[in-house]
Protein backbone atom coordinates (compact mmCIF):
# COMPACT_ATOMS: atom_id res chain seq x y z
CA UNK A 1 0.00 0.00 0.00
CA UNK A 2 2.79 2.33 1.15
CA UNK A 3 4.45 1.45 -2.51
CA UNK A 4 1.39 2.46 -4.44
CA UNK A 5 1.06 5.77 -2.72
CA UNK A 6 4.89 6.65 -3.80
CA UNK A 7 4.20 5.65 -7.11
CA UNK A 8 1.04 8.46 -7.13
CA UNK A 9 3.17 11.06 -5.26
CA UNK A 10 5.69 10.01 -8.08
CA UNK A 11 3.57 10.53 -10.94
CA UNK A 12 1.23 13.54 -9.69
CA UNK A 13 3.30 16.25 -10.33
CA UNK A 14 3.83 14.70 -14.15
CA UNK A 15 -0.15 14.38 -14.65
CA UNK A 16 -0.62 17.81 -13.47
CA UNK A 17 2.25 19.38 -15.59
CA UNK A 18 0.94 17.97 -18.51
CA UNK A 19 -2.02 18.73 -17.55
CA UNK A 20 -1.65 22.38 -17.37
CA UNK A 21 1.19 22.34 -20.44
CA UNK A 22 -0.96 23.31 -23.58
CA UNK A 23 -4.33 24.40 -24.49
CA UNK A 24 -4.34 24.55 -28.39
CA UNK A 25 -4.53 21.57 -31.55
CA UNK A 26 -0.67 20.84 -31.91
CA UNK A 27 0.25 20.97 -35.56
CA UNK A 28 2.28 17.74 -36.88
CA UNK A 29 5.74 18.36 -37.09
CA UNK A 30 7.90 14.95 -39.32
CA UNK A 31 11.63 16.61 -39.23
CA UNK A 32 13.75 15.60 -42.15
CA UNK A 33 18.07 15.24 -41.53
CA UNK A 34 18.52 14.07 -45.39
CA UNK A 35 16.81 17.57 -46.68
CA UNK A 36 19.85 19.96 -46.87
CA UNK A 37 18.20 22.51 -48.37
CA UNK A 38 15.81 22.86 -45.10
CA UNK A 39 18.73 22.45 -42.81
CA UNK A 40 20.45 25.37 -44.92
CA UNK A 41 17.93 27.72 -44.71
CA UNK A 42 17.06 27.29 -40.93
CA UNK A 43 20.75 28.12 -40.57
CA UNK A 44 20.07 30.96 -42.65
CA UNK A 45 16.91 32.06 -40.40
CA UNK A 46 18.88 31.30 -37.44
CA UNK A 47 21.56 33.59 -37.77
CA UNK A 48 19.49 36.54 -38.76
CA UNK A 49 16.96 36.35 -36.61
CA UNK A 50 17.60 34.42 -33.38
CA UNK A 51 21.62 34.32 -32.77
CA UNK A 52 21.17 38.05 -31.32
CA UNK A 53 19.84 36.49 -28.56
CA UNK A 54 20.13 33.06 -28.54
CA UNK A 55 23.58 31.02 -28.62
CA UNK A 56 23.95 27.57 -29.36
CA UNK A 57 27.13 27.29 -27.39
CA UNK A 58 27.23 23.21 -27.53
CA UNK A 59 27.83 23.47 -31.33
CA UNK A 60 30.74 24.63 -33.42
CA UNK A 61 30.39 26.41 -36.43
CA UNK A 62 32.59 23.81 -38.45
CA UNK A 63 30.72 20.93 -37.83
CA UNK A 64 27.47 22.45 -38.53
CA UNK A 65 28.16 23.99 -41.43
CA UNK A 66 30.12 21.19 -42.81
CA UNK A 67 27.47 18.54 -42.26
CA UNK A 68 24.86 20.87 -43.87
CA UNK A 69 27.46 21.03 -46.89
CA UNK A 70 28.07 25.08 -47.27
CA UNK A 71 31.87 25.97 -47.59
CA UNK A 72 33.76 27.67 -44.88
CA UNK A 73 34.37 30.71 -47.06
CA UNK A 74 30.78 30.98 -47.65
CA UNK A 75 29.77 30.75 -44.13
CA UNK A 76 31.99 33.32 -42.92
CA UNK A 77 30.93 35.69 -45.04
CA UNK A 78 27.17 35.16 -45.44
CA UNK A 79 26.39 33.38 -42.11
CA UNK A 80 29.28 34.27 -39.23
CA UNK A 81 28.49 38.43 -38.78
CA UNK A 82 31.16 38.83 -35.62
CA UNK A 83 34.87 38.07 -36.24
CA UNK A 84 34.56 35.06 -34.94
CA UNK A 85 36.67 31.84 -36.31
CA UNK A 86 34.76 28.53 -38.15
CA UNK A 87 36.39 26.49 -35.68
CA UNK A 88 34.87 28.59 -32.59
CA UNK A 89 31.22 27.49 -30.70
CA UNK A 90 28.15 29.24 -31.59
CA UNK A 91 27.62 31.89 -28.57
CA UNK A 92 25.67 34.82 -28.80
CA UNK A 93 26.76 38.62 -27.93
CA UNK A 94 23.54 39.23 -25.62
CA UNK A 95 24.54 40.06 -22.10
CA UNK A 96 22.38 37.54 -19.68
CA UNK A 97 21.66 40.26 -17.10
CA UNK A 98 20.40 42.73 -19.45
CA UNK A 99 18.15 40.56 -21.34
CA UNK A 100 16.67 39.45 -18.21
CA UNK A 101 15.79 43.42 -17.35
CA UNK A 102 14.29 44.05 -20.73
CA UNK A 103 12.46 40.96 -21.81
CA UNK A 104 11.83 39.45 -17.76
CA UNK A 105 13.28 35.91 -18.75
CA UNK A 106 17.05 35.07 -19.98
CA UNK A 107 17.02 34.24 -23.75
CA UNK A 108 17.89 30.64 -23.01
CA UNK A 109 20.86 28.90 -25.30
CA UNK A 110 18.62 26.64 -27.48
CA UNK A 111 21.05 23.71 -28.47
CA UNK A 112 19.21 21.17 -26.75
CA UNK A 113 15.98 22.70 -27.20
CA UNK A 114 14.47 20.55 -29.53
CA UNK A 115 14.94 17.49 -27.35
CA UNK A 116 13.77 19.44 -24.08
CA UNK A 117 10.53 20.14 -25.66
CA UNK A 118 9.97 18.21 -28.49
CA UNK A 119 10.75 19.56 -32.26
CA UNK A 120 6.88 19.71 -32.56
CA UNK A 121 6.26 21.64 -29.77
CA UNK A 122 9.01 23.94 -31.35
CA UNK A 123 7.25 24.17 -34.90
CA UNK A 124 4.18 24.96 -32.79
CA UNK A 125 5.46 27.52 -30.76
CA UNK A 126 7.40 29.18 -34.05
CA UNK A 127 4.06 29.51 -35.86
CA UNK A 128 1.48 30.49 -33.03
CA UNK A 129 3.11 34.16 -32.25
CA UNK A 130 0.32 36.76 -32.29
CA UNK A 131 -0.26 40.50 -31.73
CA UNK A 132 -0.96 41.24 -27.71
CA UNK A 133 -0.75 45.12 -26.98
CA UNK A 134 -1.70 43.77 -23.42
CA UNK A 135 1.78 42.81 -23.30
CA UNK A 136 5.16 44.41 -22.89
CA UNK A 137 6.42 43.29 -25.74
CA UNK A 138 3.08 43.23 -28.17
CA UNK A 139 3.07 39.35 -28.52
CA UNK A 140 2.08 36.71 -27.03
CA UNK A 141 2.12 32.65 -28.05
CA UNK A 142 -0.22 29.72 -28.09
CA UNK A 143 1.64 27.43 -26.68
CA UNK A 144 4.03 29.47 -24.21
CA UNK A 145 1.04 32.22 -22.89
CA UNK A 146 2.93 35.18 -22.00
CA UNK A 147 6.26 34.50 -23.36
CA UNK A 148 8.72 36.82 -23.30
CA UNK A 149 10.26 36.58 -26.45
CA UNK A 150 8.95 39.53 -28.83
CA UNK A 151 7.72 38.11 -32.31
CA UNK A 152 10.90 38.15 -33.96
CA UNK A 153 9.46 36.81 -37.18
CA UNK A 154 6.64 39.38 -37.64
CA UNK A 155 7.88 40.80 -41.04
CA UNK A 156 8.21 37.33 -42.62
CA UNK A 157 4.95 36.23 -40.94
CA UNK A 158 2.58 38.99 -41.14
CA UNK A 159 -0.18 40.84 -38.70
CA UNK A 160 -1.56 37.92 -36.63
CA UNK A 161 -3.89 38.22 -34.27
CA UNK A 162 -6.52 36.38 -32.03
CA UNK A 163 -10.01 36.37 -33.62
CA UNK A 164 -13.29 34.33 -33.83
CA UNK A 165 -13.51 31.76 -37.19
CA UNK A 166 -16.32 29.34 -39.01
CA UNK A 167 -15.09 25.92 -38.61
CA UNK A 168 -17.48 22.78 -39.59
CA UNK A 169 -19.56 21.50 -37.53
CA UNK A 170 -18.44 17.77 -36.07
CA UNK A 171 -21.44 15.44 -35.94
CA UNK A 172 -21.13 12.78 -33.17
CA UNK A 173 -19.45 10.02 -35.70
CA UNK A 174 -16.56 12.24 -36.24
CA UNK A 175 -17.93 13.38 -39.49
CA UNK A 176 -18.06 17.08 -40.71
CA UNK A 177 -22.25 18.33 -40.34
CA UNK A 178 -24.11 18.79 -43.55
CA UNK A 179 -27.17 20.78 -44.25
CA UNK A 180 -29.82 18.76 -44.97
CA UNK A 181 -31.47 21.08 -47.08
CA UNK A 182 -28.40 22.04 -49.53
CA UNK A 183 -26.90 19.21 -50.55
CA UNK A 184 -22.94 19.24 -49.54
CA UNK A 185 -23.23 22.87 -47.85
CA UNK A 186 -21.23 22.16 -44.59
CA UNK A 187 -22.60 23.47 -40.97
CA UNK A 188 -20.45 25.98 -39.55
CA UNK A 189 -19.81 26.71 -35.95
CA UNK A 190 -17.86 29.95 -34.49
CA UNK A 191 -14.62 29.01 -33.07
CA UNK A 192 -12.98 31.79 -30.63
CA UNK A 193 -9.58 32.05 -29.38
CA UNK A 194 -8.12 30.65 -32.91
CA UNK A 195 -5.64 33.41 -35.13
CA UNK A 196 -6.34 35.40 -37.94
CA UNK A 197 -4.04 36.31 -40.64
CA UNK A 198 -4.13 39.61 -42.28
CA UNK A 199 -3.80 38.35 -45.69
CA UNK A 200 -0.94 40.35 -47.65
CA UNK A 201 0.17 42.01 -44.45
CA UNK A 202 3.64 39.85 -44.07
CA UNK A 203 6.73 39.53 -45.91
CA UNK A 204 6.06 35.64 -47.54
CA UNK A 205 2.81 34.24 -47.54
CA UNK A 206 1.45 31.94 -45.03
CA UNK A 207 2.26 28.66 -46.72
CA UNK A 208 6.11 30.63 -47.37
CA UNK A 209 5.99 31.09 -43.40
CA UNK A 210 5.50 28.07 -43.02
CA UNK A 211 7.87 26.29 -44.75
CA UNK A 212 10.36 28.91 -43.19
CA UNK A 213 9.06 27.84 -39.26
CA UNK A 214 9.66 23.96 -40.48
CA UNK A 215 13.50 24.93 -41.96
CA UNK A 216 13.95 26.63 -38.75
CA UNK A 217 12.66 23.81 -36.16
CA UNK A 218 14.42 20.80 -38.47
CA UNK A 219 17.78 22.95 -38.06
CA UNK A 220 17.62 23.05 -34.25
CA UNK A 221 16.27 19.27 -34.73
CA UNK A 222 19.78 18.74 -35.95
CA UNK A 223 21.51 20.83 -33.56
CA UNK A 224 20.48 18.59 -30.62
CA UNK A 225 21.71 15.65 -32.00
CA UNK A 226 24.04 16.29 -34.95
CA UNK A 227 25.28 12.46 -34.77
CA UNK A 228 21.28 11.21 -34.74
CA UNK A 229 22.07 10.28 -38.54
CA UNK A 230 25.38 8.40 -38.14
CA UNK A 231 23.69 6.75 -34.73
CA UNK A 232 20.95 5.34 -37.41
CA UNK A 233 22.99 3.78 -39.78
CA UNK A 234 25.70 2.43 -37.26
CA UNK A 235 22.67 0.63 -35.78
CA UNK A 236 22.13 -1.04 -38.84
CA UNK A 237 25.37 -2.34 -38.83
CA UNK A 238 24.92 -3.60 -35.02
CA UNK A 239 22.11 -5.71 -35.32
CA UNK A 240 23.90 -6.97 -38.82
CA UNK A 241 26.74 -8.02 -36.91
CA UNK A 242 24.71 -9.65 -33.56
CA UNK A 243 23.05 -11.48 -36.48
CA UNK A 244 25.63 -12.68 -37.87
CA UNK A 245 27.52 -13.50 -34.59
CA UNK A 246 23.98 -15.04 -33.64
CA UNK A 247 24.71 -17.60 -36.77
CA UNK A 248 28.09 -18.71 -35.50
CA UNK A 249 27.31 -18.83 -32.23
CA UNK A 250 24.42 -20.95 -32.81
CA UNK A 251 26.66 -23.42 -34.99
CA UNK A 252 29.34 -23.44 -32.50
CA UNK A 253 26.60 -24.33 -29.59
CA UNK A 254 25.17 -27.33 -32.15
CA UNK A 255 28.94 -28.35 -32.44
CA UNK A 256 29.92 -28.40 -28.59
CA UNK A 257 26.37 -30.51 -27.74
CA UNK A 258 26.54 -32.73 -30.26
CA UNK A 259 28.04 -35.57 -28.63
CA UNK A 260 26.49 -35.37 -25.54
CA UNK A 261 22.69 -35.79 -26.61
C1 LIG B 1 15.20 39.89 -28.80
C2 LIG B 1 15.71 38.69 -28.26
C3 LIG B 1 15.23 37.37 -28.85
C4 LIG B 1 15.34 36.96 -30.16
C5 LIG B 1 15.96 37.71 -31.33
C6 LIG B 1 14.82 35.61 -30.20
N1 LIG B 1 14.39 35.23 -28.95
FE1 LIG B 1 13.68 33.40 -28.44
N2 LIG B 1 13.46 34.01 -26.50
C7 LIG B 1 13.79 35.27 -26.03
C8 LIG B 1 13.47 35.33 -24.62
C9 LIG B 1 13.68 36.53 -23.72
C10 LIG B 1 12.97 34.06 -24.28
C11 LIG B 1 12.50 33.60 -22.88
C12 LIG B 1 11.03 33.78 -22.79
C13 LIG B 1 10.40 33.40 -21.48
O1 LIG B 1 10.94 32.52 -20.77
O2 LIG B 1 9.35 33.97 -21.17
C14 LIG B 1 12.97 33.27 -25.47
C15 LIG B 1 12.52 31.95 -25.54
C16 LIG B 1 12.61 31.16 -26.66
C17 LIG B 1 12.24 29.75 -26.70
C18 LIG B 1 11.67 28.96 -25.55
C19 LIG B 1 12.79 28.29 -24.85
C20 LIG B 1 12.30 27.47 -23.68
O3 LIG B 1 12.48 26.25 -23.73
O4 LIG B 1 11.75 28.06 -22.73
C21 LIG B 1 12.50 29.31 -27.98
C22 LIG B 1 12.29 27.91 -28.53
C23 LIG B 1 13.01 30.44 -28.73
N3 LIG B 1 13.06 31.53 -27.90
C24 LIG B 1 13.34 30.37 -30.06
C25 LIG B 1 13.78 31.47 -30.79
C26 LIG B 1 14.06 31.41 -32.21
C27 LIG B 1 13.98 30.16 -33.08
C28 LIG B 1 14.44 32.67 -32.58
C29 LIG B 1 14.77 33.13 -33.97
C30 LIG B 1 13.69 33.04 -34.93
C31 LIG B 1 14.41 33.51 -31.39
N4 LIG B 1 13.99 32.75 -30.32
C32 LIG B 1 14.76 34.86 -31.35
C33 LIG B 1 14.34 36.31 -26.75
C34 LIG B 1 14.63 36.28 -28.10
Amino acid sequence: MRKLFLLLLLCLPATVWSATEINWDMKPFDPDLENKPSLQNGMRLYMNYCIGCHSLKFQRYERTVDFLGIPHELALEKLIFTDQKIGELITTAMDPEKAKAWFGAAPPDLTMVAKVRGPEWLYNYLGTFYQDDSRPMGANNKVFPNVGMPNVLADLQGVVTEGCVQVPKIAPNGGEMRDPLVPGKAITEEKCGELVHEAGSGLYTPEAFDAAIYDLSNFLYYVAEPTRLERHRLGIFVLLFLVILGCFTYLLNREYWKDIH
